[in-house]
């Protein structure tokens, strides 16, 4: 299979090096090598090993009907969402790590592929490196799953652990995240919540198999904590963690992004750093727990590489698995009837 990346930044730029290291096992799983033909991104890469890869126009990858599969890591809504659109409508198979992308137009998106019969699949758009999407649409595919508590913003958990179990001060971790290739290019989208909001948005409309508009989500981020919070954490033996909240209750949904203080006995409790957890209930499992890095170059690419075999896998039985435009109606989570 001919692959193009779109956009090579940190995420881009480690989808092509874990397709690099991990060759073999990518060629074995997904039964038949995949090769990187195309990277379309503003600037060349002049001296790098992908140099002669790089494209500055989308209709590059378009018009080759060799390439077959396209990987979208450029992030924002635009252009990445006009050039994944054209990509689906022109039948080729398309991989994204771009959860504003997913959460802003995902069942536009999910409806073409399903009428060109390509696979859309974005896994790492949610939880970095945690296999969650895919979890919630196919392992769980015959349960209710009826809550959701996550951890579902690295930058924002790092910032928070750093300040709260080391001293650090706020712009000191934040600035750190940004160096670790955590923070979002604009880190008020972390820091504010918004980001957390569009990642349960999407795990929502998973789970519920219905649109969910993220602007209707409650949304607080962590830019409010005061020491005094710190403090009285530390009296509670609580830690403070920025939650995703989604609960289904008489077939309602209820859903907010907060702080919140929560106890040792949480078992989202000892998730720290980079780490994401997230939390599941579901009316047959019971609890379930997923974790581990939800940022950072690596962990974000492994994701796009697992989606990346399994829409080559999945090559005549194409997989669009997620939500159709039927809305859903959100309320805040201080309406739940208790
Ligand atoms: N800025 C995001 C985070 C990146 O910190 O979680 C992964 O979506």
């Amino acid at each position: 299979m001919k692959a193009a990346i779109m956009g090579f930044g940190t995420v881009g730029s480690g989808v092509y090096e874990v397709l690099d290291r991990n060759r073999e096992t990518v060629r074995k799983k997904a039964g038949e090598p995949i090769e990187i033909k195309y990277i379309l991104n503003r600037r060349d890469l002049p001296g790098s090993p992908v140099e002669d890869l790089v494209v500055h126009e989308i209709g590059t990858i378009l018009e080759d009907p060799e390439t077959g599969l396209v990987v979208e890591t450029m992030g924002g809504t635009s252009p990445a969402y006009e050039y994944v659109k054209c990509c689906l409508q022109a039948g080729k198979h398309v991989v994204t790590s771009n959860k504003n992308l997913v959460a802003a137009h995902g069942t536009e998106l999910l409806a073409i592929a399903r009428e060109k019969r390509v696979s859309f699949l974005f896994e790492a758009s949610v939880g970095g490196g945690i296999p969650i999407i895919r979890t919630i649409n196919e392992s769980l595919a015959g349960d209710v799953v009826e809550e959701i508590s996550g951890i579902l913003n690295g930058t924002t958990n790092y910032i928070l652990t750093k300040m709260y179990e080391e001293g650090w001060g706020f712009d000191e971790a934040l600035k750190m995240a940004q160096e670790l290739g955590y923070a979002e290019r604009n880190p008020e989208a972390d820091i504010e919540g918004y980001d957390t909001c569009r990642k349960i948005a999407i795990l929502t409309a998973a789970a519920s198999g219905q649109e969910v508009d993220y602007e209707q989500i409650p949304t607080e981020g962590i830019t409010k904590l005061t020491d005094v919070d710190f403090s009285y954490a530390a009296r509670l033996g609580a830690s403070i963690k920025l939650f995703g909240t989604s609960i289904c209750r008489n077939g309602r949904y209820y859903l907010e992004v907060a702080p919140v203080f929560i106890n040792a006995r949480n078992p989202l409790y000892s998730v720290s750093g980079v780490f994401n957890g997230i939390l599941l209930n579901s009316n047959m499992l019971g609890e379930s727990m997923y974790y581990g890095s939800g940022a950072g170059k690596l962990p974000t690419a492994s994701a796009v590489v697992g989606d990346m075999i399994a829409a080559v896998q999945l090559k005549d039985r194409p997989a669009a698995l997620g939500w159709t435009g039927q809305r859903l109606e959100v309320l805040p989570v201080r309406q739940l009837p208790w």
